[in-house]
């Protein structure tokens, strides 16, 4: 059997990059043309590693269902008392799903999923399945943060093979893996971490949560590019992925679904790291605008969207003198090529010379903003700086701007009124191409309706 199985290896170079396959190694890829990215696999025939599987059966065999009679009942959804975390779920974990949890070392994925295993020990059996620490230390983190462990076994072993077998004797409803990466199978030659071990690993996975309705977390490293670390394919063949992200030195941590079979995607959920373990922010806009006095000078308050729910962030901006002539544009939270268009549109419409300054925005919180309706805000910012005017803090702006100057049409503009009313705004600024959608509604907010940037420098010109 042994050379049964050697026979039917081959050896092939595959890009962990885009995944391209070669006979040989290549120092470039000839697909994605990324550098360095070949490393060897050693794939198996399907006769060899499925022996006991499906080959030598009949095609009748094949499980055939009448649309009609199947019942497309949603499956039971596990919850937690982190409503948040819940929510970016679709809510809550479904019976059978794959979640792929992934975020740069340190962050805090360990701990969270910890947290959560105690949550959903309350369905039933729940394990925790860790390569990377001894079931000491996880406790020693339990214990920290609280974990009782009612229903929680921990389990120290990477061979995906044995843990394959110990699931489907136990069937556990719910199953953490810390990590992917550390996961192997004695009969692959590669070591653990390679993208054919990760992805074999996955399959097995997968094939549980389908057979059994165990769930499961896998939570998956990153690489200093930010991509999940293996083979492209780990993100499709899971059901849900989810990217904990956050910068050095901060505590907050914020949680984002970038894939999501059984919920809406980009979704965004904010943690604060504490003590006793992961806190979820409810109120996450009144947690990204502390700390602001009453008028500002260079700063204006956006709503943006972030999956189906609107934050309120705010956006800040600097001018100074170019040293040595040579104007810089410093950007954090923001598309940089945006902020250039930007500029250039109002450096045009009213010759602010800003091609002999600096520039900085920000965006404090460390959240990204991809959002258009951001734009006025930005622009508003820059010419409170720029004519030295001091912004309330109770005023708002939304509005993409189009490169004549002009401020376009934004999506889902009552959901954006509603969060800046209940946080106390009094005013805001809106695109006149969205009057008739918002005219019959009724809000405390006084809006100001704009058509250009014309507009807008009017207006501050008559209130002085
Ligand atoms: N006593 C403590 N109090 C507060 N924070 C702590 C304490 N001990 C550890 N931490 C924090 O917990 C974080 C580690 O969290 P965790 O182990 O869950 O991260 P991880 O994403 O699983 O990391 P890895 O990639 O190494 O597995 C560290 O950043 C550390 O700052
Ligand atoms: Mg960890």
């Amino acid at each position: 059997m042994g050379r049964d199985i050697v026979e039917k290896r081959k050896n092939v170079y595959v890009c962990a990059n885009c995944g391209y396959q070669s006979i040989k190694w290549l120092g470039k890829c000839p697909e994605c043309n990324e550098w360095g990215t070949f490393e060897e696999e050693i794939t198996i025939s399907p006769s060899s590693s499925n022996k006991n599987n499906s080959s030598n059966k009949s095609n009748t065999d094949i499980q055939v269902y009448d649309y009609n009679k199947i019942s497309g009942d949603e499956k039971e959804r596990y919850t937690t008392s982190m409503s948040e975390f819940d929510r970016l779920l679709g809510g809550g974990l479904l019976k059978g799903e794959v979640v792929l949890f992934t975020g740069n070392p340190g962050i805090g994925k360990s701990t969270l999923l910890l947290q959560a295993a105690e949550e959903y020990s309350k369905y039933g059996e729940v394990i925790y399945i860790s390569g990377e620490e001894s079931p000491a230390q996880i406790k020693n983190r339990g214990n920290r943060i609280g974990i009782t462990g009612k229903n929680l076994s921990l389990i120290n072993e990477t061979d995906i093979m044995k843990i394959y077998d110990y699931i489907i004797l136990k069937k556990p409803k719910i199953v953490i893996i810390d990590s992917i990466q550390t996961l192997y199978n004695v009969e692959l030659e590669s070591v653990a971490g390679t993208p054919t071990q990760i992805r074999e690993s996955t399959l097995k996975i997968t094939e549980l949560a389908k057979k059994y309705d165990t769930s499961f977390f896998i939570i998956g490293h990153i690489t200093k590019d930010g991509k999940v670390a293996g083979p492209k394919l780990l993100e499709h063949m899971v059901d849900a992925v989810f990217n904990f992200e956050g910068e050095d030195g901060f505590f907050y941590r914020i949680l984002r679904s970038t894939k999501n079979r059984f919920g809406s995607t980009n979704e965004i959920a904010v943690f604060s790291m504490e003590e006793n373990g992961m806190k979820e922010i409810k109120n996450s806009s009144e947690y990204f605008l502390n700390e602001r006095d009453e008028k500002n000078i260079g700063s204006m308050v956006v709503p943006v969207l972030e999956g189906t729910k609107v934050f309120l962030l705010e956006i800040q901006a600097l001018i100074t003198e170019a040293i040595n002539g040579i104007p810089r544009r410093v950007v954090s939270g923001f598309d940089r090529n945006r902020i250039q268009i930007l500029t250039a549109v109002v450096d045009k419409k009213i010759g602010m010379g800003l091609g002999m300054m600096d520039l900085f925005i920000n965006v404090p919180g460390g959240i990204n903003i991809n959002d258009p309706s951001a734009d006025l805000g930005v622009i508003i910012s820059i010419l409170s700086v720029f004519r030295g005017v001091a912004i309330s803090q109770k005023i708002a702006a939304i509005g993409e701007l189009g490169l004549r100057g002009e401020i376009r049409k934004v999506f889902f503009l009552d959901k954006r009124l509603k969060e800046l009313e209940k946080l106390g705004f009094s005013g805001v600024y809106v695109p006149e191409a969205n009057r008739k959608e918002i005219e019959k509604n009724r809000y405390k907010l006084k809006l100001i309706y704009l058509r250009n940037i014309e507009e807008f420098l009017e207006g501050i010109k008559k209130d002085g």
